[in-house]
């Protein structure tokens, strides 16, 4: 399966990703630019992504520990999510995700 990231400088990487996999793990493996500070434990929201909106209600809901941290944010936008709550499954094949200022490395 393949997911497609656009990164915050506007570049879209088509990257693949594995069944189980979380989004921000081939985001990071792929070596796009994401800070993910706590490796996917819901603590930092330095992972967090703008969903396409064909994708976003097809998502299982946000904990409410996700959303806190994305009420944290200060670019938050009403399709956001953290993409280390994001675990792939064939059918997100094709699964949009931008990537948010706020997720950006130093
Ligand atoms: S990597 Fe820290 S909340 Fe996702």
């Amino acid at each position: 399966m393949f997911i497609r990231v656009t990164d915050q400088d506007g570049e879209t990487h088509e990257l693949e990703g594995l069944e189980g996999w979380r989004a921000m793990e081939a985001i990071r493996d792929w070596g796009l630019n994401i800070k993910a500070e706590c490796g996917g434990a819901c603590a930092c929201a330095t992972c967090h992504v703008y969903v396409g909106e064909h994708w976003f209600d097809q998502l299982p809901p946000p904990s409410d520990d996700e959303e806190d941290l994305l009420f944290s944010t200060l670019d938050k936008r009403p399709t956001s999510r953290l993409s280390c709550q994001i675990i792939l499954n064939d059918g997100l094949d094709g699964l949009t995700l931008t990537l948010a200022e706020s997720s950006r490395k130093a």
